[in-house]
């Protein structure tokens, strides 16, 4: 990593939690990511979900077509647990490569999860296999039960599914995707190296409040939702404590205005135009810019037992503007706007667009 007054250069990074989405919207998200990020892990929730080796290779296909010219991405394909999936078929999805994890979420705990697992012990074969072939468990973790607060669901899931899950599965590799809380933080601190954590960029910046600033904010609404400030604090304490535990994963969620907006509108902040600079903007803040390339760049590769990449990326310190929306193609071929992270705000840092 090389560090000036001006800028910095450090590993190219993984994005190690990614929606890409499918169809226009693939499209309109995928340079982003792509000309950032060397390796993504792409989420399997579409509809219908990704399940078996065959809609996963598809949409694999379908990414890399998506992705300009000269540009090298490499998409790490994730199987959606469901309550029918069979370990054998999962297992050999993993042996395939056509798995790379799979993703565990809890029924109806997020966008599109409708078909994923109502009761955690029914897939204790699944998880038994997962355990004895290596293959990484991927948690969205909260608890779904309406009678929980929404700002104790991670909590919960901790205590009531995740400890337990352990206990049963000591060996299995576990990613608590996007955490946000310092419950969370103090959990996987206190674990062994088989369990880590991604954390994104908008639960670094924003706290609950964001959503309510002046009226109703649905671009801040994503899930697990943005917790209260010392929430935060923890999560900028962790992300930039070097520890190995902690690495990048944006959950960069795109959604459309018009479903943001709606009567139930989705979950998921859409970060992936601007996710290392705001990642940067954080590190800098908190004094230890020198941090920011393990926790971008190496230590998602090294839990995932994959090699570092050998490319460079180099972050100028120069101030942008982010723009107020992205226009993606609707439904009927008409435009719909998706608004990213940090929509009209400065932002400290710009990425040099020359990869090394
Ligand atoms: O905010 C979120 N959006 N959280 C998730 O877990 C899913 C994601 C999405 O797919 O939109
Ligand atoms: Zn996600």
């Amino acid at each position: 990593m090389k560090i000036t007054q001006h800028s910095i250069t450090l590993r190219q990074p993984d994005d190690w939690h990614l929606h890409l989405r499918d169809g226009d919207v693939l499209k309109a998200v995928i340079t982003p990511s792509a000309t950032v990020f060397r390796r993504a892990v792409v989420m399997p929730n579409l509809q219908p979900p990704i399940t078996t080796v065959e809609q996963a290779n598809i949409y694999k296909k379908n990414i890399l077509k998506a992705i300009p010219k000269g540009i090298s991405f490499t998409p790490l394909m994730t199987a959606y647990l469901t309550d029918q999936l069979s370990p054998i078929d999962l297992e050999d999805g993993f042996h395939k490569g056509a798995f790379f994890a799979a993703k565990l979420y809890p029924a109806n705990s997020t966008t599109n999860s409708s078909d994923g697992i109502t009761d955690l012990s029914a897939i204790n074969p699944i998880l038994e296999s997962m355990e004895r072939i290596g293959m990484p468990l991927l948690i969205h973790g909260e608890v779904t039960d309406p009678e929980i607060d929404i700002f104790d669901r991670e909590c919960f899931f901790i205590e009531k599914k995740l400890q337990p899950l352990l206990k049963l599965f000591p060996n299995l590799r576990i990613v608590l995707e996007h955490i946000t809380t310092k419950e969370a933080v103090q959990f996987v601190e206190s674990s062994n190296n088989l369990l880590a954590a991604t954390i994104t960029p908008h639960h670094l910046h924003i706290n609950r409040n964001a959503m309510f600033f002046r009226g109703l904010n649905s671009d801040f609404y994503c899930l697990p939702v943005a917790k209260r400030e010392h929430h935060r604090l923890a999560l900028r304490r962790a992300a930039t404590s070097g520890k190995a535990c902690f690495f990048l994963g944006t959950d960069s969620a795109p959604h459309t205005r018009m479903f943001k907006e709606s009567s139930c509108g989705c979950a998921g902040i859409f970060n992936a135009p601007y996710a290392l600079e705001s990642y940067a903007e954080v590190f800098e803040q908190e004094g230890c810019i020198e941090k920011l390339e393990p926790f971008a760049s190496e230590f998602g590769a090294a839990f995932y037992g994959l090699p570092l990449n050998e490319s460079s990326i180099t972050l100028v310190k120069r101030s942008q503007i982010v723009p107020d929306y992205f226009e993606v193609k609707g439904p009927t071929n008409s435009p719909q706007r998706i608004v990213p992270f940090h929509a009209g705000e400065k932002l400290q840092w710009t990425i040099s667009r020359e990869l090394s």
